[in-house]
């Protein structure tokens, strides 16, 4: 696990964004596992600049959003599909056929999330998958509790999130109490996960998802089990990581002695 703490919020999303675009330039029909909230808008607004200032490619990626409220059509102006109309998929060229949101619709659940499950690994597994991190420690919305080996599901959501999420809509009442979401299970086999996190408000969490015990009651942690994760905060959200210095450290280090590597 790769800890990288930086000045700002818009310096996480320049480094992801960065992290995302060499990835494509090295296989530009990758398979990106997207994520939605408000910790990743920068990392899409510096795709979508990337795009079109600097002619960044999606005509061959392909997208599987991590999950999506339960009876939210795609038209919702809450919905995480609208969610990523808004901030990625109409400013760039990514086919609207390759992109994947779970569909909050659908009549039979089960046999949903089998296909997403499927279509994952048809389309060769997901290359980076970028998370966000919610006030209870979860990823996607796999809520406290949840199996470490947890695949794409329907799942309750707690009070804190919705409480949380209330922002976005008119009343807490509107929030859909239910989502369907890629399990821990699905998101750990992606290839490279980009853990982001954004202020204060995500210090304490950050905290014991990447230095606290591996545990369910917090399923970021389980993250600590993945071989190739970069976690990326602002100073703000790693403000109460015990390793800090050493997280600065090893990137000084980094750049100092190892100027080619990149992250
Ligand atoms: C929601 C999403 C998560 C996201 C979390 C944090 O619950 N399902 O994927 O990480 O919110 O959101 P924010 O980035 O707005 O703090």
């Amino acid at each position: 696990m790769e800890v990288i703490i930086q000045d700002s919020g818009d310096d996480v999303g320049r480094l992801a964004a960065r992290i995302i675009a060499r990835q494509l330039l090295k296989k530009p029909n990758s398979v990106l596992g997207l994520a939605t909230g408000s910790t990743p808008i920068g990392t899409y607004r510096e795709l979508v600049r990337l795009h079109s200032k600097e002619g960044l490619d999606f005509s061959q990626v392909t997208t599987f959003n991590l999950d999506e409220y339960l009876g939210l059509p795609p038209s919702h102006p809450q919905s995480y599909r609208h969610f990523m109309d808004e901030h990625l998929f109409s400013h760039i060229n990514i086919p609207k056929g390759n992109i994947h949101v779970p569909y909050g619709h659908a009549e039979a659940i089960e046999q949903f999330c089998a296909w997403y499950e499927a279509e994952i690994v048809r389309c060769g597994g997901i290359d980076i998958q970028i998370l966000g991190v919610g006030a209870d420690g979860h990823i996607a919305f796999n809520e406290p509790g949840s199996s470490l080996g947890s695949r794409t599901r329907l799942k309750t959501l707690t009070e804190q999130t919705i409480n949380d999420n209330a922002r976005f809509f008119d009343s807490k009442d509107q929030v859909p109490r239910f989502a369907v979401t890629m399990g821990v299970g699905t998101i750990l086999e992606a290839h490279r996960v980009l853990l982001l996190a954004i202020g204060g408000g995500k210090a304490e969490v950050v905290t014991k998802a990447i230095e606290g015990p591996i545990t369910a009651s917090v399923t970021a942690s389980a993250l600590q089990l993945h071989r190739d994760v970069v976690v990326i905060v602002d100073s703000e959200a790693g403000s109460k990581l015990a390793r800090a210095d050493y997280y600065h450290w090893v990137s000084e280090q980094k750049k100092r002695h190892l100027p080619g590597v990149e992250v």
